[in-house]
């Protein structure tokens, strides 16, 4: 008598347990975004920084109100160049339009500001204008450097930025709290939103692709702090 044959049916693959897998997954690329950038802080700027601090600490910076308005200017030039491109070039960028995390708008009330009450603005430094520049550049060329710098810059802003506008703000600004400093809504969901965003865009790159995004993170580092210390010249 043939023997009957029991073939085992497959398992189904449990829908909750796959979408937070897929959660998972998804949160890989920019935890090693993170993780290259939190290396490059000195141990003095944060826990898991491991550079060795040097020159002045930054709790001690105390800027002149001109140093301080020249970093706004500097960084409202930045902030310009990486809204517009994002919104010049929305088939390579699109995703990362709108998320709430846009200080253009913000950082031209400030400067309005104090310029109402008789401050010089400047010019926005040399510095600056090259970092546009080589932001536009990469735009085009290679999006993986410009995902890499999009990601350093406003998420930097919103971690160390934000404690070097507090000291300063007590410091020098009797206390003003900055448009620069507020968001419109849940500032962590709109983070929580942007990193989805930033995972989705890396899950179509090579590996080779993601690790040239992260060594650009270097170069992200050098021209903030550049930009940083001209805030003290
Ligand atoms: C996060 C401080 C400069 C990029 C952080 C955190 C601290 C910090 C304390 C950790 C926040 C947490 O607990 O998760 C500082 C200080 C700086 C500085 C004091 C300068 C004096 C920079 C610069 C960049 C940068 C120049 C790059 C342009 C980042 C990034 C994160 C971060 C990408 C992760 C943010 C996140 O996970 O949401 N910073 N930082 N930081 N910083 Fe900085």
């Amino acid at each position: 008598m043939a023997s009957a044959t029991f073939a085992i049916p497959p398992k189904r693959a449990d829908p909750e347990k796959q979408n937070k897998m897929h959660q998972i997954e998804e949160k890989e690329f920019v935890e090693e975004m993170r993780g290259v950038a939190m290396k490059l802080h000195t141990k003095d700027q944060a826990k898991e920084g491991e550079k060795e601090p040097q020159g002045q600490p930054w709790r001690k910076w105390e800027p002149s109100i001109e140093g301080y308005l020249q970093f706004l200017v500097d960084n409202k030039l930045v902030y310009d160049t990486l809204e517009d491109t994002i919104v010049n070039s929305s088939s390579l960028y699109g995703d990362f339009m709108n998320t709430g995390l846009e200080r253009s708008e913000a950082l031209a009330k400030d400067l309005k500001w104090y310029k109402e009450r008789g401050h010089t603005i400047s010019k926005p430094s040399a510095l600056s204008v090259s970092y546009t520049r080589y932001l536009e550049e990469l735009s085009m060329k290679d999006p993986q450097a410009f995902i890499c710098h999009y990601y350093n810059f406003y998420f930097a802003h919103t971690a160390g930025g934000r404690m070097i506008g507090k000291k300063v703000a007590a410091k020098i600004l009797d206390n003003k709290e900055l448009e620069f400093y507020k968001w419109d809504g849940n500032l962590c969901q709109h983070l929580e939103n942007v990193r989805e965003k930033l995972n989705k865009v890396a899950k179509c790159w090579s590996r080779e692709e993601k690790n040239h995004c992260l060594e650009e993170t270097e170069k992200s580092f050098e021209f903030s702090f550049g930009l940083l210390e001209l805030m003290l010249a």
